[in-house]
């Protein structure tokens, strides 16, 4: 028979309450191209990931976010079929005042989609990522949101510490989070975990490297997934840095104060929720994923589809991956 690990549930945080949809896709406003740039650590990354700043002033977009919302963008031009094209969702990777603190400049990473169609074989490339990574300054878009309401950091983040894991441009949130951290004096312990294919692929990484330099209670843990460097002597996915880790990251995970956010690709909250049954002891484990103990002792073979109804995650975890 199996039974439910339960626990009190200790460091719940407290969530803002944030607007959402102020600007609707029937009404779209019209921002600017304010700066443009790749944002990977090489130029010869695998892939084309650019941060791109849109001045959204005199819209009802400006000052309307909070860090961790995204933006909507609609493509201009036309389908095939001479439609318009719909709506896409980018991650809001400004602070919640913006690149410039008065809330005009907003930014996402976004990342070009560049494929070759999985039956025809032919050239596939992403509408609006592409529309969004050709933009010149100076450009119009259209955009809409706020969107989201429960990917944020709660109304006092003085009164928690921060497990952010990303793989590739889920970084975006992240970097306007930590932004507003920053901005508060960085009163509490972040680590911020980064997956990656290359160790040119990553995001932002300067940034993040002086962040450590500058800060003691942030650290940064890049796991490469193709690739050995001489820190990081085997490939790691990014969940492999929790064990890998352990020492600075095992006490924050052990910590009520710790909430863990979890942004990127669809399917890597399963690598992190099975890491974590394997290095947690079950009390602590119970803090951030409820699982049945017959499922605990089976956990090689959990699969995304038990999530979330076999394992659920606690209201110290938070989970946005497409
Ligand atoms: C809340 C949220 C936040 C997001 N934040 C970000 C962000 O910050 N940065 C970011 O870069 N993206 C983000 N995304 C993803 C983004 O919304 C778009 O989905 C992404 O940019 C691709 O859009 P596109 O218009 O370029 O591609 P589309 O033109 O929409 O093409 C994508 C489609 O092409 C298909 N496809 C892809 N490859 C192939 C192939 N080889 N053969 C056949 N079909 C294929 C896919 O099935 C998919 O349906 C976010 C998504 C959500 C929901
Ligand atoms: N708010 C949001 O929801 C939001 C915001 C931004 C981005 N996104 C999404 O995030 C994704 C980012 O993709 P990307 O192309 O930028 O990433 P990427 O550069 O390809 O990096 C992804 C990394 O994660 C690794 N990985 C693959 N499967 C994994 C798994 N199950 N668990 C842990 N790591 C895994 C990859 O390894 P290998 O490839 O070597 O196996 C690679 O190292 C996109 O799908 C985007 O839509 C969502």
């Amino acid at each position: 028979m199996s039974s439910t690990t339960t626990t009190d549930l200790a460091g719940i945080p407290e969530m803002p309450e944030v607007p959402q949809h102020l600007v609707k896709p029937v009404a779209p406003v019209v921002g600017r191209v304010h700066a443009t740039r790749l944002c990977t650590k090489s130029r010869k990354a695998s892939g084309f990931i650019r941060h791109v700043e849109i001045d959204v002033s005199g819209t009802a977009l400006e000052n309307s976010w909070t860090a961790g919302q995204s933006f909507g963008v609609i493509p201009a031009g036309q389908t095939p079929e001479g439609k318009s094209h719909k709506l896409r969702l980018y991650s809001i990777a400004a602070p919640t005042g913006g690149e410039t603190g008065d809330g005009t400049i907003i930014t996402t990473t976004v990342k070009r989609l560049v494929d070759e169609h999985w039956d025809s074989h032919k050239l596939v490339q992403g509408v609006c990522s592409n529309y969004l990574c050709d933009l010149n300054v100076g450009d119009q878009i259209q955009l809409t949101g706020p969107v989201g309401k429960r990917f944020l950091l709660p109304k006092d983040p003085s009164k928690h510490d921060y497990m952010f894991i990303a793989t590739g441009t889920g970084i975006a949130p992240f970097r306007g989070m930590i932004l507003d951290l920053i901005k508060q004096g960085m009163p509490s312990r972040v680590a911020m975990l980064m997956g990656t294919p290359y160790e040119t692929d990553l995001l932002y990484d300067d940034t993040l490297q002086a962040w450590q330099d500058e800060y003691e209670n942030f650290s940064y843990h890049t796991a490469i997934s193709r690739h050995t460097t001489t820190d990081q002597p085997r490939p790691l996915y990014v969940q492999d840095r929790l064990s890998e880790d352990a020492d600075t990251l095992q006490p924050m995970l052990a910590s009520e104060r710790t909430l863990i956010y979890i942004c990127g690709l669809a399917g890597m909250e399963l690598g992190v929720f099975q890491t974590l049954a394997r290095i947690l002891p079950p009390e602590q484990l119970a803090q951030y994923l409820t699982v049945s103990d017959e499922l605990l002792a089976d956990v090689d073979n959990w699969e995304r589809s038990m999530i979330p109804k076999q394992l659920k995650k606690t209201k110290r975890v938070f989970l946005e991956v497409y």
